[in-house]
This record gives C-alpha cells, structure tokens and sequence, in this order.
C-alpha cells in the first residue's frame, strides 16, 4: 500500500488495485440493446429515482429502441429519473440536426413520457463553456451523483469525449475531438466530415468513475481491438477506457464480433 498522500503506483507503474469488469458476450448488436435495456430498466424498477449517465453513437440505438418498446407497453412513470449526457458537439445550437440533445429527443425522449426537466445534456451553444461545465457537475452533484453510466467506446479507446491523454482526474470540460472521432460522428452531418464540429464538452473520467455503477456496450468489428486493449493493456491516458478498470462495478456487454480479438 502507498503512505497516505502518495500515489498508488506499483514498481510497474500501474495502479495496484484493478479490478475485472464482469463481461458478457451475446450474438449481435440486438441482442446486446435487449440486455442492456432490461439492466436499465430494472435499475430503474428497484429505484424510480435513478440518475443516469447516457451515451450517443452508434451502438446504444439498439438499446434505446428496445427501452422505448418496453417503457411505451409498461408505462412505468418515468417522472422521478433524472438522465444526463455525456457530452455535446461545442458550437452548434442546442436544436441542430447533429446536436447529440437532437439524438437524445429522436432516439428516446420524444417518444415517452420523460419531462424535459429530467433530462440534461452540455449546452453546445454556451458562452461560456468553463462555466457551463462547472454548473454540469454541480446539477450532477445536486442529484445525489450517478447511479448508472451507459457507455460505449471509440476504437481509440475514448469514452464520452475523452480522448487519448484525458486524466484520471478529468472533470467536465471543452476538449479537441481527434480526426478519427470526428470520422465516427459524420453519420450525423450527413457524412459531411467538414461539418462535424472539432471541438466538445464532456464529462471527465473522474465524473465517470465516481458513478456507483458502469455499463459498457461493445459491439461490432472495428472496436475488437479497443475492447482487448481495455482488458489486458496498461491503465492509462494513452487509452482512456482502461480506467474503467479501477471501478468495481463494471458491466460489459459485448457482441460476438467485437469479443473475437
Ligand atoms: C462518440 C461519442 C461517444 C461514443 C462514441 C462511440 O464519439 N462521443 O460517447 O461512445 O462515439 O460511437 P459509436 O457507438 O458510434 O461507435
């Protein structure tokens, strides 16, 4: 153990205490949505109150199809969760097409009964985007702090926009989208590369970590090598997802193709 105030880093530069995420491997990207929705739904059955950290891209649509399949047949009331996204493109209005606040309401608000009051995304269009992140972390803070994280990752290893060299310590900021992240996002511009936006807000590694509890969702063959990075490469900025590895309740549910690295 290191003396209090000292880091804990062994002889090999890693942190000493890690921890095993429990994985799940399932046939597709549907199969992978249905879990994920029952475990999020189910969190919310045992506690109405829940708060929530949610995703955009890709690979949680599966997910939300499935929740607003389920929350539209049961009805449950939906009034007491509070969610918050992970981060929003910088500079677009709150209602552009491509906005991840357009996606949230596309994909799952505008389709139940969630008052708006509820659900917080980063404000793209802030004028003062230091202060618009501060005030995200105190609203998180003010909600009891995050019971639930749904995640997925970048094939470079980014979770919400933390790219590469983001900190153990990283709170809620403005950060540089990489080339290749941006690449990944041109689905929403109309696969416009030019038009995705080259900066963003998001939330830190340390707010994530300081969830009570982590969702990771995998799927697909380009994220194979990142998901085997993630289990057995060093902990480090170099590769932000491998800090899940110091929270004890992580939760990955992965495809067959992106467990077959
Ligand atoms: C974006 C989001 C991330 C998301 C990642 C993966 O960059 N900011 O939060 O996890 O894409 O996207 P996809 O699921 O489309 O592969």
């Amino acid at each position: 153990m290191a003396a209090p105030g000292q880091s804990s880093q062994s002889a090999t530069d890693q942190p000493e205490k890690l921890y095993l995420p429990q994985m799940t491997t399932y046939p597709d990207e549907g199969t992978v949505g249905q879990a994920a929705a029952d475990l999020v739904a189910e969190k919310l059955r045992l506690k109405p109150a829940s708060v929530l950290l949610l995703p955009t891209g890709r690979t949680p649509l599966p997910m939300y199809a499935r929740l607003v399949a389920r929350w539209r047949a049961e009805r449950p009331d939906l009034s007491p969760v509070q969610t918050f996204n992970l981060d929003e493109f910088y500079g677009l209005p709150p209602d552009h097409p491509g906005s991840y606040r357009t996606y949230m309401r596309r994909v799952l608000f505008d389709h139940l009964p969630v008052p708006s009051d509820n659900y917080h995304l980063l404000n793209g269009a802030a004028a003062d985007p230091t202060e618009e992140c501060r005030a995200y972390e105190a609203k998180i803070e003010a909600a009891g702090g995050v019971d639930l994280a749904v995640l997925g990752i970048g094939a470079n290893g980014h979770i919400g926009f933390n790219e590469p060299g983001s900190t153990l310590a990283s709170r809620t900021r403005l950060v540089t989208i990489e080339p290749t992240t941006r690449a990944a996002n041109a689905f929403l511009f109309d696969q416009r590369l030019d038009a995705v936006p080259q900066t963003a807000l998001t939330v830190g590694i340390a707010t994530i970590l300081a969830s009570r509890q982590v969702l990771l969702l995998v799927t697909g063959p380009s994220k194979a090598v990142a998901l085997t990075h993630l289990l057995t490469g060093p902990v480090s900025p170099d590769f932000p997802a491998s800090f899940l590895r110091l929270h004890p309740q992580v939760t990955i549910l992965a495809d067959r193709e992106a467990s077959s690295s």
